[in-house]
């Protein structure tokens, strides 16, 4: 197997890059290692992989067409992709609408444009969100529910790359699956993302944002289970006897109040946190639950990592990382 990973110094990217090279698969990682957030953490992500054999790095812009046709034809080994790369996170596509354009939608379709024309393509698998389902109701969220009211420029730029990715299955009949991830964390996170944030803030006896008064639920996936997802989906390409392109739900399948994960953090930090209670902010939703019956059946995939051993893991790596 060779696969392509894009947003291989990213979070979810650097844990997936771990388990194929773990399983023997060659791994070319592309990233543009963006200032979105620290990038000295990008690099030693980075560090980490590039010590392993197996794994090459390509620097680049994935929205740049020339850059990924020129790698593309340098490695026509390439028998599946995954597409990790991305702007992520809700907030600031109220802050850089741009930058969701630019790497969600051009660098999606450059990079359906060049695999399209890989000989040896199996498989293209992509990331997904919850935030497609918007505001929706109706829980748990399914990926047959209607998803056409995003409540965010981020939400709209996912949902985007699965119509534009559909398309792509019925002109050329690739063989792609779009997985929507639910919160995913764990160590090596993101320190856009609340659970990180909290944890430095907590620690420096700072008070933590609570938006909508801490009246939030979200379906907390820890970082492994998500990697065995994807790593699962990677090996079952749709099989062309039913349509091409897929959709799966990768979430806990356990929303957690946010309240009991404050206080699942403070157990783990030994600290208290300082509560700063806000009203609730544009782009972000009120709770997310994801139904993976089909993830189950489809990808055996089996969440097994909860909150009250997921976030010690975190704060354990965060400590070594940051305190040593
Ligand atoms: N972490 C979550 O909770 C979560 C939830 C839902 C969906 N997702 C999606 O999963 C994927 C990975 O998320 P993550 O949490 O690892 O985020 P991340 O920001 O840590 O990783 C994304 C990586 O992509 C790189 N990148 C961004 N734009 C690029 C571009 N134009 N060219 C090349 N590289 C570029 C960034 O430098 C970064 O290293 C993203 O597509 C994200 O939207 C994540």
């Amino acid at each position: 197997m060779s696969v392509l990973l894009t947003g291989a110094a990213g979070f979810i990217g650097r844990h997936v890059a771990i388990a194929l090279l773990e399983r023997g698969e060659a791994v070319v990682g592309v990233d543009n290692l963006n200032d979105y957030y620290d990038v000295s953490l990008k690099e030693a992500r980075l560090a980490g992989l590039q010590a392993r054999a197996g794994f090459s790095f390509e620097r680049l812009d994935i929205a740049d067409r020339e850059a990924v046709a020129a790698l593309f034809d340098r490695k026509p080994g390439i028998d599946r992709v995954i597409h990790l790369a991305a702007q992520a996170g809700v907030r600031y596509s109220l802050i850089n609408p741009y930058t969701y354009l630019r790497s969600n939608i051009d660098g999606h379709v450059v990079l359906l444009e060049a695999a399209r024309r890989l000989p040896a393509l199996r498989h293209f698998v992509y990331a997904s969100s919850s935030s497609v389902y918007g505001g929706n109701r109706k829980m748990p969220f399914s990926v047959e529910d209607r998803c056409d009211a995003p409540v965010s420029l981020y939400g709209a730029t996912k949902k985007a790359m699965e119509v534009i990715s559909e398309s792509y299955a019925a002109m050329y009949g690739m063989p792609l699956t779009g997985l929507r991830f639910f919160t995913v964390y764990g160590p090596w996170g993101r320190p856009d993302m609340a659970y990180f944030s909290f944890t430095r803030k907590i620690i420096a006896g700072e008070p933590i944002p609570v938006f909508n008064h801490g009246d939030m639920r979200r379906d907390f996936t820890y970082i492994d289970d998500i990697v065995n997802g994807i790593v699962n989906c990677l090996n079952r390409p749709p099989d062309g006897t039913e349509r091409q392109h897929r959709l799966y739900n990768l979430g806990n399948h356990r929303p957690e109040q946010l309240s009991d994960f404050i206080a699942t953090l403070e157990k783990a930090l030994d600290r208290p946190a300082v509560l700063e209670l806000l009203p609730m902010q544009p782009g972000d939703v009120r709770e997310t639950f994801a139904d993976i019956d089909a993830s189950r059946r489809d990808l055996d995939f089996s969440p097994t990592v909860g909150i009250a051993e997921g976030i010690p893991r975190f704060v354990e790596w965060y400590r070594r990382y940051y305190e040593d």
